[in-house]
């Protein structure tokens, strides 16, 4: 039998995690014989939404693309992962009606976390007044509503929000139970 491919979509803050969690659930999936892609947003940005910048439209067309690219693979069997802080309802919306085995994931961190682990040295530059229209600061973040699920990334490591992940794929019939025995 052919495996069922899905979406896990990572939505949340720059810094709240997404990218490694992405590369957990990949490393387990792996582990089964899966097929993975993950599309990260600091990729994407590179190639297929290269130009594009940081205003809502942008924002919206850069989601829309990973989303269209992400149903694709999805129904050709593929786990696909998407990393993106896809701070729009609108477009996360647009990508679980496109998709269709979808789940949206909020990686929720609190701001000033997100700030004091200050990966990218992004949040440093906003500071300096040298990045504007940033995420969290001066540019919304439409927190999810109806999130099939929060993993709350200040508060559990990189394995537990992995593992509740993979339990929640496992419920929807995406995985078998196999992955989390
Ligand atoms: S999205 O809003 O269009 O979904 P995406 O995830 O692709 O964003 O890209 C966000 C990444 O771009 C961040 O992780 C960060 O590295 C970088 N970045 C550069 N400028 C900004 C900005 N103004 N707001 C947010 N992220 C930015």
């Amino acid at each position: 039998m052919s495996d069922t491919g899905f979406t896990i979509w990572l939505t949340g803050l720059s810094g709240a995690g997404k990218s490694t969690i992405s590369k957990e659930i990949e490393r387990r999936l792996n582990a089964i014989g899966r097929n993975v892609e993950i599309m990260d947003g600091d990729v994407i940005r590179t190639n297929l939404s290269k130009g594009l910048g940081f205003s809502r439209e942008d924002r919206i067309t850069n989601n829309k693309r990973i989303a269209f690219v992400c149903s694709l693979l999805t129904r050709n069997g593929v786990a696909c992962i998407a990393a993106a802080i896809s701070p729009y309802r609108e477009a996360r919306e647009w990508a679980r009606e496109t998709i269709g085995n979808f789940v949206e994931v909020y990686v929720k961190c609190p701001l000033e976390i997100c700030e004091e682990r200050d990966v990218k040295g992004l949040y440093r530059l906003v500071k300096e007044g040298k990045k504007k229209e940033f995420t969290g600061k001066d540019d919304p973040y439409e927190e999810p509503e109806y999130a099939d699920l929060v993993v709350e990334t200040d508060r559990e490591t990189v394995a537990e929000s992995v593992d509740r992940i993979l339990a929640k794929l496992v419920e929807l019939e995406y995985l078998s139970a196999a992955i989390i025995g």
